[in-house]
C-alpha cells in the first residue's frame, strides 16, 4: 500500500477530467489510486528517474490506456516533460520523494546495506556518478562533509577517515562494515544500524536529491492552475526542512529580512498552506509499513490573481 495513501488523496482531491502529475511515479501505488478517482476522463502523468521503476508502473498501470503517459527523467525536469506530454496547466501535483521498495529490495541497485550488492545507489541508470566513484574517489573531506551534511552522522570524520583507510570498496556489505568498526556502539531501544546514516548520505548525493528539490518544487508549482494542488511526502527531516521552508516562502507576501524597516522584495504569495503542520502516518500504517514511519505530508494550494491566503 503507498505510503499516506487517504492523506493524498484527500489532499490532492482527484476528479473527472482532472490533470495530475506524479513526480516521483515509482511503482505507480499512488498514481494508480489517482486514476481511479478521476475516472473516467482524468489523466496523470507520470515521471521517474528509474527507468526499471517505469517498466513496473507501465505494467500496472496499462488497464488506464491513454489516461497515462510515463517518462523518465528527474522531476527538477518536470516544466519540459510536461509540456511535451501536453500537460501544460495541471490539477495537482504529488512527489512521494526518496526511493522505492524495488530500488531498496534489489541488490543489485545497491541502496541497501540489507543485502549485499554493488556500491551503485543511482536512481537513473543513466547517470554517471556512483556511491562507488564517491566511495573510492572523493577526498576524505569532502566525504566527511557529504556524511555529516546529509546523513547527520556526527562521527563523520571518523568514518571518512576509515573509508579512505580501506579504499577501494566496492560492496554495500563492506562499506557497511567499515562504517560500523568506524562508530561506536550506540546504546537503547530506538539505536539504529550505525550505517544507516553514511548510505543515506551518499545515497542523496549521489542523486542530488536535497539541492535539485526547491528547483524541482518551483517548477512543480509554475504549472499549477489556480486552485491546483501540491502535494508532498519527505522521509527525513532535512527533506521536510526544505519542503516546509520552501511552502512556507511562497505562502508569503514578502519574503524580505526582518531587520529592513519595509519590503523591498516585492514577493508576493502563490500559495495557500492547506497543512499547517506535516501529516504522519497512523499506527497501524506505521505497523504495516515500519518504512512509512519518517513520512511527513505536506499540502498547498496554487493561488490565482486576487485569491488571499
Ligand atoms: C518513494 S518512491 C515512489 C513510490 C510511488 N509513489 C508508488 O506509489 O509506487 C520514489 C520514486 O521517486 C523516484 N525519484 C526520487 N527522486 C527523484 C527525482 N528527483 N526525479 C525523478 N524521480 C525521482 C525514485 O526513483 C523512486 O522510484
Amino acid at each position: 500500500m503507498p505510503v499516506l495513501l487517504p492523506e493524498v488523496l484527500e489532499w490532492l482531491a482527484p476528479r473527472a477530467g482532472g490533470r495530475y502529475i506524479d513526480a516521483t511515479v515509482g511503482l505507480g501505488g499512488h498514481a494508480r489510486a489517482i486514476l481511479a478517482m478521476c475516472e473516467p476522463d482524468g489523466r496523470l502523468l507520470g515521471i521517474d528517474a528509474d527507468d526499471q521503476a517505469l517498466t513496473v508502473a507501465a505494467e500496472r498501470l496499462a488497464t488506464y490506456g491513454d489516461r497515462v503517459v510515463l517518462r523518465q527523467g528527474w522531476n527538477r525536469e518536470i516544466v519540459a516533460l510536461a509540456q511535451e506530454a501536453g500537460f501544460d496547466q495541471v490539477d495537482g501535483i504529488l512527489f512521494d520523494l526518496g526511493v522505492s521498495s524495488l530500488q531498496l529490495d534489489s541488490p543489485e541497485r545497491g541502496f541497501s546495506f540489507g543485502h549485499d550488492g554493488p556500491l551503485d545507489m543511482r536512481m537513473s541508470q543513466r547517470a554517471d556518478l556512483s556511491a562507488a566513484d564517491i566511495v573510492n574517489g572523493w577526498p576524505e573531506s569532502e566525504l566527511a562533509d557529504v556524511i555529516y551534511g546529509y546523513g547527520e552522522e556526527r562521527y563523520s570524520r571518523r568514518v571518512a577517515a576509515a573509508i579512505v583507510r580501506h579504499r577501494p570498496l566496492h560492496t554495500t556489505g563492506e562499506l557497511a562494515e567499515v562504517v560500523r568498526r568506524a562508530v561506536p556502539v550506540a546504546r537503547g531501544p530506538q539505536r539504529i544500524d550505525p550505517a544507516t546514516r553514511t548510505f543515506q548520505a551518499l545515497r542523496i548525493a549521489v542523486n542530488a536529491e536535497l539541492s535539485s528539490l526547491p528547483q524541482a518544487l518551483k517548477a512543480a508549482q509554475s504549472l499549477l492552475k489556480p486552485g491546483g494542488r501540491l502535494v508532498v511526502i519527505a522521509f527525513h527531516s532535512l527533506e521536510d526542512r526544505i519542503v516546509k521552508q520552501y511552502l512556507a516562502q511562497e505562502a508569503r507576501d514578502c519574503i524580505c529580512p526582518p531587520r529592513l524597516p519595509q519590503c523591498v522584495c516585492g514577493h508576493q504569495a502563490t500559495l495557500r498552506l492547506l497543512t499547517r503542520k506535516p501529516l504522519r502516518p497512523g499506527e497501524a500504517e506505521q505497523r504495516a509499513n515500519p518504512r512509512s514511519r519518517s513520512a511527513r505530508l505536506r499540502a498547498a494550494e496554487r493561488l490565482g490573481a486576487g485569491d488571499t491566503r
